[in-house]
C-alpha cells in the first residue's frame, strides 16, 4: 500500500509559525513522525509540501494509478480551492482531510472546506497525530474493500 502525504501552503514553517496554534514541532519533525509510523503499519509513504495551489494539483493528479490512498491537509487552500477538490475527484483516490487546529472553533473564513466533499473523514484538532490517524483510517478502508 502506498499513500501519498500532501501539504499545502505555510506548513513548511510548522514550529516557527503561530506556535500558540500550531504547536512547536518542526515540519522536518513531522515528517519523521509520519515515516516512523508508515513503518511501523507496513506501507509506503510519499510526502510532499507545496505553497502553491497548481502544484498541489499537479501531484495529486500524478497519484493516479500510484498511490493507494491520499492525507491531505491543504492548510489555507482548504477554504479556497475548487481546484483541489476537482482533482481529488479526478483520481477518485480514498483521501482523508487533517488540520492540526480545530478549524471548527477558529475565524468564519475557516469554516468552509471545498475538499471535505471529496474526503471520507475529516481529523481536526489532533496536531500532528492527526496525520498517523488519517494514515490508520485509509488503511482500514483500502484494507476493508480487499475482504
Ligand atoms: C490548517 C488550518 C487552516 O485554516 C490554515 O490556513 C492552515 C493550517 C491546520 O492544519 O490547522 O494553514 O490547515
Amino acid at each position: 500500500m502506498h499513500i501519498l502525504v500532501i501539504n499545502g501552503p505555510n506548513l513548511n514553517m510548522l514550529g516557527i509559525r503561530e506556535p500558540d496554534v500550531y504547536g512547536r514541532t518542526t515540519y522536518t519533525q513531522l515528517c519523521s513522525r509520519i515515516e516512523d509510523h508508515a513503518v511501523l503499519r507496513g506501507v509506503s509513504v510519499e510526502i510532499y509540501q507545496s505553497n502553491h495551489e497548481g502544484d498541489l494539483v499537479d501531484r495529486i493528479q500524478a497519484a493516479y494509478g500510484r498511490a493507494d490512498g491520499i492525507v491531505i491537509n491543504p492548510a489555507a487552500y482548504t477554504h479556497t480551492s475548487v481546484a483541489l477538490l476537482d482533482a481529488l475527484k479526478a483520481v477518485a483516490l480514498p483521501a482523508v482531510e487533517v488540520h492540526l487546529s480545530r478549524v471548527e472553533e477558529r475565524e468564519s473564513f475557516r469554516q468552509i472546506s471545498y475538499v471535505r466533499a471529496a474526503c471520507l473523514a475529516t481529523i481536526t484538532g489532533h496536531g500532528i497525530d492527526g496525520y498517523l490517524e488519517a494514515i490508520d483510517l485509509l488503511l482500514a478502508e483500502v484494507n476493508g474493500h480487499d475482504r
